[in-house]
């Protein structure tokens, strides 16, 4: 796996009030779509691409345009959803899929228990949002549950990674021949006993949506 930190001064500014406890959760909701569109930027540098002929005003040329099938975009639920908007900003012809794995609190083992995808996604590109990469355990699960559909191209986007999910991840997926890329907005310290990120910004779901 690839891993990509964004690091760029815009990035930074927003991660920082996404980690203060003080922000309140219509800002952070807002910092959050900021934040992944700016992420998405790093995450589309591989989006496939097809020569497009066109005519401007003054003369024919060949400019691009994105392939077919059209990337898939695939929010984790729950908190995946907070970053769809400003991933759609930058790909707002992608197909969206739903993918629901919760982590069990006592083993952190991730349970699929939605799948709102299309069977078949052979071929496809496919970008995975989660916001959090913590133990890592989800993502594994979310990529071998695309790569066994059949995409061959997998993107994670992630607001803040801890550096024992990204080895988890960099051992789960080794044996798939894809390309399977991490952009994150930051690599913190550690997990802590509980499985929080830190700093981090605690729990991403209960930020963007209130306690439930
Ligand atoms: N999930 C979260 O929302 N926050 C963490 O720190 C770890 C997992």
């Amino acid at each position: 796996m690839r891993v990509h930190v964004a690091d760029h001064p815009l990035i930074a500014h927003k991660l920082t009030y996404l980690r203060d406890k003080r922000t309140d959760t219509p800002t952070f909701r807002r910092l959050a779509d900021e934040l992944v569109t700016l992420l998405a930027y790093e995450a589309t540098r591989e989006v496939r691409v097809t020569p497009f002929n066109i005519e401007t005003p003054v003369a024919p040329t060949q400019g691009i345009h994105l392939s077919s099938p059209k990337p898939l975009v695939v929010p984790i639920l729950r908190a995946g959803l907070g970053m769809l908007d400003g991933m759609m900003k930058m790909l707002p012809t992608a197909e969206v899929g739903f993918l629901g794995l919760e982590r069990n609190e006592e083993t952190l083992e991730a349970r699929t228990y939605a799948n709102r995808l299309p069977e078949d996604l052979d071929k496809r590109q496919c970008y995975v949002l989660d916001p959090m990469l913590a133990t890592g355990g989800t993502l594994s699960a979310a990529i071998r549950f695309l790569v066994d559909l059949g995409a061959d191209d997998i993107t994670a986007v992630v607001l803040l990674a801890a550096p024992e999910g990204i080895e988890r991840v960099q051992r789960e997926v080794a044996d798939i021949g894809a390309p399977i890329t991490l952009v994150t907005g930051a690599i913190d310290e550690r997990l802590n006993d509980k499985g929080y990120i830190v700093p981090g910004l605690g729990d991403a779901g209960d930020r963007l949506y209130g306690v439930v």
